[in-house]
């Protein structure tokens, strides 16, 4: 049986086209093997969007998004854009599209691969075995809390930005976290600085209330420098994080260290379900553009082609499918091809393009033991 889907593709700025590049390729394999089809359409986003229209986030691609089934993103930003107005940098285009599709819920899943287990600063021991699941709230907090400004000027000059949150925001995140721990090792810990902040007070007040509808859930609360350092100290106790934007941002660079490197860690990003029982949602790699690296191929697609894998699972429901993507990426790696960032003795090091056909050949060579 074969069925069309509609993806908007943007691969962005920097090393997001290479990689993207790879994942476009994981993807035709993935069709080829299970007889799924997909229809791809390509616009610009961040910088590329700057260049081509002015903006971040182009009309036209914001359109492009909404008419989709999924958005698959590579990366925004590069140097160049540094000296722009910050309302139109390239960074913008990203949380404009977050906000316009309603995308709140961030998923990052962190998972340790056994043969990448020396490759991370930490030691073997620590992280072996890890996996955890940062669910963080994308579409408020301090990311978009008005007013903020900047204003006067020398030593008159000050800046502001809020961090609000209301009741229904954070009620929506705790039950995606709690689904999550559902259907995980149920446990949950949410993340806040409620000993300081009154939007914090609230959070856990209302995480609280939510953990009621979860009996079957664990639930307890970490300030979040307490969190930061139980990630390097002991990974292991942690199986959902529910957390807030700005602090779900700094833990999820933290936690892909874990893994061993920010170039494995994907992400989903979901909206509301809809009437249809469809729902918005974006999937880009949790890094950013890189742009020392770009046009080297150099990078490590990884993390962009498990962001594909999770749009697979999340959007168009092929679980099992997908984990074959996981398992692909396992292969190679186990066989000693590695980027730079995950190099280790006696590894093979490759480059961006070598790594994205190694792990698309061998999805197509794995024994399918399911079909669509
Ligand atoms: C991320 C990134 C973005 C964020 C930037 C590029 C705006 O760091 O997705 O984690 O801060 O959310
Ligand atoms: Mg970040």
């Amino acid at each position: 049986m074969s069925t069309s889907h509609k993806i908007a593709v943007l691969p962005g700025d920097g090393i997001g086209p290479e990689i993207m590049e790879q994942a476009v390729k994981v993807l035709k394999a993935f069709e080829q093997k299970f007889g799924a089809s997909f229809e791809l359409t390509s616009a610009p986003i961040g910088g590329a969007g700057i260049d081509s229209d002015g903006v971040p986030l182009p009309e036209g691609t914001l359109k492009l998004a909404q008419e989709s089934d999924a958005v698959l993103m590579g990366s925004v930003g590069d140097f160049k854009y540094d000296n722009l107005d910050p309302k139109i940098r390239p960074e913008q285009g990203l949380l404009q599209i977050r906000k316009a599709l309603g995308l709140y819920a961030n998923l990052r899943p962190v998972k340790g691969y056994k043969c990448l287990e020396h490759v991370s600063t930490l030691k073997p021991e620590v992280v072996t075995g890890i996996d955890v699941m940062v669910v963080r709230e994308l579409t408020g907090g301090i990311y978009f809390g008005q007013p903020r400004a900047r204003e006067g000027s020398g030593k008159d000059e000050k800046a502001f930005d809020t961090l609000v949150y209301s009741q229904p925001e954070i009620e929506r995140i705790a039950r995606v976290g709690f689904e999550m721990a559902l259907s995980r090792r149920k446990q949950l810990v949410s993340v806040d600085k409620a000993n300081v902040l009154a939007s914090s007070q609230l959070w856990r007040d209302v995480v609280n209330a939510v953990a009621k509808d979860y009996p079957q859930v664990e639930v307890s609360h970490m300030y979040v420098d307490n969190a930061a350092m139980q990630l390097i100290l002991n990974p292991k106790q942690f199986d959902v994080i529910l957390t807030e934007n700005m602090f779900g941002d700094i833990l999820s660079d933290e936690a892909s260290m874990l893994t061993g490197s920010l170039g494995m860690l994907p992400s989903a990003s979901l909206g509301e379900k809809k009437a249809n029982g469809k729902r918005n949602a974006l999937y880009e790699p949790s890094h950013g553009s890189a742009p020392q690296f770009a046009g080297q191929n150099k990078v490590n697609p990884v993390a962009q082609i498990l962001s594909l894998a999770l749009m697979l699972e999340y959007s168009f429901g092929y679980k099992q499918e997908a984990a074959q993507i996981d398992q692909a990426i396992e292969q190679v790696l186990n066989e000693g091809y590695r980027t730079f960032d995950i190099m280790g003795e006696g590894a093979t090091l490759v480059g961006t393009a070598e790594l994205g056909d190694r792990i698309a050949a061998a999805l197509l060579k794995l024994p399918s033991a399911v079909s669509v």
